[in-house]
C-alpha cells in the first residue's frame, strides 16, 4: 500500500501540487503546464507520470495532445482506516507503487481530499491562476478553434500564415529580442534573410536549434542588446520587435537603434501589450514596462523618426489580463 507517509511525501511536493490544483481546474498538456508553471518540460512530465502511477492523474488523447486531468475516481469519499482495502506493497526506500493508471489509491485519495479543500485558501502566490486564464485564452484563440474541433486536414490557420508570404517581396530582416526565434523562422520563410537578436545566450541557442531543425540557412542568430546594436546604418527592410519592447529599460534608446539600422522607408513592425496592472510579470516574465498607452507608443515611434505611424489595439475579450497592441511606421528619406 501507499502508506500515509508515502502519500503525504508525494502530495507535499509544491510542484505536483501546483500541477493538480490547475488541471482539478482544467484539463491541460505538458506544453500548457510548461508554460504556466514555468519550469522545464522534463520535470513536469516526471511529476505527471508519478501523479499517473497513483492514479490521481489520468490523461486523454484530443488530436495530437494528451491532455491530464484529476481521475473521475478521485473524487469518491475518503476510505476510513482499516477498511481492508486490497493495496499494493509499498515501493522501495519510499518510492511511488504503480497502480495501473485506473482506480486512485485510498491513501492518496484521502490526503488529496485533504489537500483540495484547502486550495481555496491558498490565494495565488505564484500566479499559476492568472497564467492558466491566459493559456485558456490562447488555446481559445489558436488552438481550440474550430479548425481543431473538427480536426481539419491542413489547419488553415497554420496554412494561412505561410501562404501569406506570396504577396510579401523578398525582405532582409532583423528580429529585436527573438527570443527562442519562434518568430524569426516564421519570419525566414518568406524573408530573404532575417538575423534574430537576442541578449539572452540560452535564447540564441534555443533559437539556433530550431532553425536548424526547420533546415533554414537564411536565417542566423546573434547575441547582442537592442539598445547598443552591432548591426550597420541602414542595412535592414524590416526590423521587428515582437512583445520585446516591454523588456527594454531604454525604450527610446532601442527605437533609435532599430530605425538606424532600416534603410530609408524601411518598416517596423511591434507587436506589444497595451497598459495593464499584472505585476508579477515584472519578477516572473523579466517584463520592465507593464505595456505601452496608444498614445505613449504613438509618441515613441514618431520621436524615433518613424513616419507614417499605424497603431492598433487588437479587441480584448473579456477577463483576458492581457491585450495586444500592434504597430507601424517607416524610417526617413524613403
Ligand atoms: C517575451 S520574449 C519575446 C520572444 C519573441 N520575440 C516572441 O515574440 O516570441 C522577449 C525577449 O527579449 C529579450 N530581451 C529583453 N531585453 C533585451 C535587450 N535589451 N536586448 C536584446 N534582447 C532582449 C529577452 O531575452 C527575451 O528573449
Amino acid at each position: 500500500m501507499i502508506d500515509t507517509a508515502n502519500a503525504l511525501k508525494l502530495l507535499g511536493d509544491e510542484t505536483r501540487l501546483r500541477i493538480l490544483r490547475l488541471v482539478a481546474r482544467e484539463p491541460l498538456n505538458v506544453s500548457e503546464l510548461t508554460s504556466i508553471l514555468g519550469l522545464a518540460q522534463s520535470g513536469i512530465s516526471r511529476h505527471l507520470g508519478l501523479l499517473r502511477k497513483t492514479g490521481l492523474l489520468e490523461e486523454r488523447r484530443e488530436g495530437v495532445w494528451s491532455y491530464y486531468q484529476v481521475s473521475s475516481a478521485s473524487s469518491i469519499p475518503a476510505l476510513a482506516e482499516g477498511d481492508g482495502s486490497p493495496m499494493a506493497p509499498a515501493g522501495a526506500g519510499g518510492a511511488v507503487p504503480e497502480r495501473g493508471g485506473d482506480t486512485a489509491d485510498p491513501e492518496i485519495l484521502e490526503v488529496w481530499n485533504f489537500v483540495k479543500s484547502r486550495f481555496g485558501s491558498l490565494g495565488d502566490p505564484n500566479h499559476d491562476l492568472v497564467r492558466l486564464a491566459e493559456v485558456l485564452r490562447q488555446r481559445e484563440n489558436y488552438g481550440g478553434g474550430l479548425n481543431e474541433k473538427l480536426l481539419e486536414p491542413g489547419q488553415s490557420w497554420f496554412a494561412w500564415s505561410r501562404a501569406l508570404h506570396f504577396l510579401l517581396p523578398s525582405l532582409k530582416a532583423i528580429d529585436l529580442g527573438c527570443g527562442d526565434g519562434a518568430i524569426t523562422v516564421e519570419i525566414g520563410r518568406f524573408a530573404r534573410s532575417v538575423v534574430g537578436i537576442d541578449a539572452n545566450p540560452r535564447a540564441i541557442q534555443a533559437a539556433r536549434r530550431r532553425a536548424e531543425r526547420e533546415h533554414l540557412d537564411n536565417v542566423i542568430f546573434k547575441e547582442d542588446r537592442i539598445e547598443s546594436l552591432a548591426e550597420p546604418d541602414g542595412e535592414y527592410d524590416l526590423a521587428v520587435f515582437s512583445q520585446s519592447l516591454h523588456h527594454v529599460a531604454d525604450v527610446e534608446g532601442g527605437l533609435a537603434q532599430a530605425v538606424r539600422v532600416l534603410r530609408p522607408g524601411g518598416r517596423l513592425i511591434l507587436v506589444d501589450l497595451a497598459p495593464h496592472r499584472e505585476r508579477w510579470v515584472i519578477e516572473k516574465l523579466g517584463h520592465v514596462h507593464l505595456g505601452f498607452a496608444p498614445e505613449r507608443l504613438e509618441a515613441l515611434l514618431k520621436g524615433a523618426g518613424l513616419e507614417g505611424v499605424q497603431l492598433e489595439q487588437v479587441h480584448q475579450r473579456r477577463g483576458e489580463a492581457f491585450t495586444v497592441i500592434v504597430a507601424s511606421g517607416l524610417a526617413p528619406g524613403g
